[in-house]
């Protein structure tokens, strides 16, 4: 750093070297903005400059605009203005690009007059996955640079292109070798001032065309997969009416657009999620506490979560021993992750010889318990079955090397209870991965009444090399995410026992932002799971609790779901994704008249705020007994473990947006037809009375 600015300007010979170092990204704050606009006056007025290469320090070049300054009063100079004056510059600059060049990022480097990068260097402007559009000239000079098809892509998907793409798109004019981004400018500038080359602006190019029918054709594309959200499509019109305009006017036209998605809800829910992400993995509790050591992971049972974990570990560079019950059974387990990985081979995303390499050297199954005795971890994922699970536990006790962290994988079961079955309580905890767990980036991390705060710091560096996000979790049923499924799974079912058809509930949950509806996700997860569940907890059942009896039925009827081709839908070949059936609307009439239910429809309005209110209900209940430390965490839980809208920002989010007093206003409505299951959560009921917001509870069990 130079002085009291992030921003360093250094001459060597003819070149001046603008440097920018504002850890940890190098994102534009006011600090940064206002080093480089003072740079580029000093480059115009040093004398001996003749050009100049602007690189970043540390492990990327610019990520963006500074997010955690959004929402708050600008402070001058703006981005555009700044780039604007890079742009204008008389010298020649050459953008130097390494690490991830995003959102404001590659504005800047759009605004400098030559870019090169590094190999391994990615770009994009993701701002409308933050309900944002690129606000600093991107939706003007990137189709300048690329074409109008190329940019309206880029910019309405926010996908991330590689260096080698980005040559070829020509958004940037060479990928150099090595990984030194300055040394990269640097021969880039020397080649330019032995060609005597000058300034070349983007700002002064001729807009490119933009066919009407591409156009149409990309509205649609966008309509689809934007599903409600508003940024994509505003980003879509401001790309193509900013290039009819004059230069000037386009960026004038973006800047206004970008500064009305700044208040939208969507933009709000957006950034929360960032930043909830990334809060997930501070615990304040585990400062100073180093994980213990973690190479080489053990893995017992290999079905379908077994498979799963093996192979996320193993891409995460883990060695993995498998343990299953019989050397068949093993050898199936190994073949089904072998299977996985050449799926990621053939998606691009692992080289053939990396997963050669995996399965002969970091993989070996097994049907004895020895094999695990000299593991870091184990994560045990055997049957659903506490007797089964506390044998295992029992088992590895007397094998596993001292140190070594157990873990189960439990969906719903008492953490406490299988920590119990070991001398070493300490050791135990939960990492309840999600299906499939080499794709879904969730972990809840289930800590036991004794586990040991280093066995939760190495759980969240696990989840971290796994390139997963670990929430913290306390122990009950389900945790944070099963038990909120309950809870509204459950609203769903009284809804379709009161006249609902289970078609209505999914189309209005669609409607909402999930990918899919409860009966859609029950079918494809097999009806016989919660049909299980429900069997096994019949004797202790309170009797004031409804009991969806058509779920029951549809299991003992032979209808498991897809697997069957037949549960709340048909599958086959005419609708391999499913169509209603008129024989579920007659068992269900005749439910309710067995039940003496009179059928009353529900609007899709009242489908969402019955399935909102259950879910945020219990949520706060979660938040108020510890389970969870922090509303943003559960937010993360629903958002990545159960298909939430992301543009909604997580329920808890939700619902301080809407307001608390408006959901305990509805839930003391739906308690006057079932006061027992609808008991609303007293933290919810008191931050409604006092205007509070559920964002602003920590219960103390964390953390920051
Ligand atoms: N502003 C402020 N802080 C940021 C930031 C940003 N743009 N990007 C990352 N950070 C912070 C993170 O919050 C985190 O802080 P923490 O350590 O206190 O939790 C830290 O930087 C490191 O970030 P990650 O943990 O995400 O590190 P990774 O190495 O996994 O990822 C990254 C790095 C790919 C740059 C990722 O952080 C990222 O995608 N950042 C957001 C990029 C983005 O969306 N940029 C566009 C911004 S909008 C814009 O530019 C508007 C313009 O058009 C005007
Ligand atoms: P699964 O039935 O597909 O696999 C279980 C495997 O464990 C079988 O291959 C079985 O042979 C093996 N096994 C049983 N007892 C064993 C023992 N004593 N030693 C070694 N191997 C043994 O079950 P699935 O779906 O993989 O679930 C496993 C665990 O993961 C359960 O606790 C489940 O609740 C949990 N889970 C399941 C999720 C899912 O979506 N399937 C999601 C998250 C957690």
């Amino acid at each position: 750093m130079a002085g009291q600015t992030p921003v360093s300007y250094r001459r060597e010979g003819d070149i001046a070297f603008i440097e920018i170092d504002n850890p940890p990204v190098n994102a534009l704050s006011a600090a940064v903005r206002q080093g480089l606009a003072q740079a580029v006056v000093r480059l115009a007025d040093d004398p001996d400059a003749r050009i100049a290469v602007l690189s970043c320090a540390g492990r990327t070049f610019i990520a963006g605009a500074d997010i955690s300054e959004f929402g708050k009063p600008s402070v001058p100079p703006s981005l555009p203005d700044v780039i604007a004056a890079i742009e204008a510059s008389e010298k020649p600059v050459v953008a130097a690009l390494h690490g991830t060049v995003l959102g404001g990022g590659l504005e800047v480097a759009l605004g400098a007059h030559y870019r090169v990068a590094v190999p391994g260097t990615r770009m994009g402007l993701p701002e409308v996955t933050l309900g944002l559009l690129p606000g600093a000239g991107g939706t003007q000079r990137l189709p300048r640079a690329v074409g109008t098809e190329a940019a309206i892509d880029l910019i309405t998907s926010g996908r991330q292109i590689d260096a080698g793409e980005a040559r070829r798109l020509g958004l940037i004019d060479a990928v150099a070798e090595g990984t030194d981004s300055r040394a990269a400018g640097e021969a880039e500038a020397r080649r330019l001032l032995n060609q005597g080359a000058g300034p070349r602006r983007l700002g002064e190019a001729e807009a490119p065309a933009a066919d009407a029918a591409m156009v149409e054709e990309w509205r649609r594309k966008v309509m689809k997969s934007a599903r409600g959200q508003v940024a994509p499509m505003r980003a879509l019109d401001t790309i193509v009416e900013g290039l009819a305009m004059p230069f000037a006017g386009g960026v004038a036209h973006e800047r206004r657009a970008f500064m009305d998605l700044m208040q939208t809800p969507e933009r709000a829910a957006l950034i929360h999620a960032f930043f909830a992400e990334r809060r997930a993995a501070q615990q304040g509790d585990l400062t100073g506490v180093s994980p213990r050591k973690l190479d080489r992971v053990g893995i017992i049972g290999g079905g379908t979560m077994g498979q799963g974990i093996a192979t996320a570990a193993l891409t995460a560079g883990l060695d993995v021993t498998l343990v299953e019950r019989d050397q068949p059974s093993a050898d199936k387990a190994a073949a089904g992750i072998a299977k996985m990985l050449e799926g990621a081979v053939k998606r691009g995303k692992l080289a053939p010889d990396t997963r050669d390499g995996m399965l002969s050297q970091a993989f070996r199954a097994a049907a004895a318990y020895d094999a695990l005795a000299e593991v870091d971890l184990v994560i045990e994922a055997v049957f659903e079955d506490l007797d089964v699970k506390r044998e295992v536990f029992r088992t590895l006790d007397s094998i596993c090397r001292s140190g070594a962290v157990l873990a189960t994988n439990t969906s719903y079961l008492d953490v406490n209870l299988i920590a119990q079955a070991t001398l070493r309580p300490q050791d135990v905890i939960g990492l309840h991965f999600f299906s499939p767990a080499n794709v879904m980036r969730l972990l809840e991390i289930v800590v036991a009444d004794c586990t040991a705060p280093d066995v939760v710091a190495t759980a969240f560096a696990l989840a971290k090399r796994m390139g997963k996000i670990g929430v913290r979790s306390g122990v009950c049923d389900g945790f944070i995410g099963n038990r909120m499924l309950l809870a509204y799974r459950t609203a769903a079912d009284h809804m379709v026992l009161d006249g609902a058809s289970p078609y209505d509930v999914d189309q209005a949950i669609v409607g909402f932002g999930f990918p899919m509806g409860p009966y859609q996700v029950g079918d494809l997860a097999g009806l016989d799971i919660g049909y299980a569940t429900r069997q096994r907890k019949a004797a202790t059942r309170d009797p004031r609790e409804r009991v969806p009896v058509f779920a029951d039925r549809l299991v003992e009827a032979g209808r498991l779901g897809r697997k069957t081709g037949r549960g709340y839908y048909i599958y086959d070949d005419q609708s391999p994704q499913g169509r209603p059936d008129p024989e579920i609307a007659e068992m269900l009439d005749g439910i309710r008249r067995e039940l003496g239910i009179t059928p009353r429809s529900f609007t899709p309005e009242e489908i969402q705020s019955r399935y909102m209110a259950a879910m945020v209900n219990e949520g706060a209940q979660i938040l108020d007994e510890g389970i969870a430390a922090r509303a943003s965490d559960i937010d993360v839980v629903l958002l990545h473990g159960y298909g939430f809208p992301r543009w909604k920002g997580g329920p808890m989010h939700w619902a301080d947006a809407q307001g608390l007093d408006r959901i305990t206003a509805n839930i003391a409505r739906f308690a006057q037809e079932d006061p027992y299951f609808w008991q609303i959560s007293p933290l919810l009921a008191r931050l409604a009375a006092e205007g509070g917001k559920l964002a602003d509870v920590n219960t103390g069990k964390d953390m920051k």
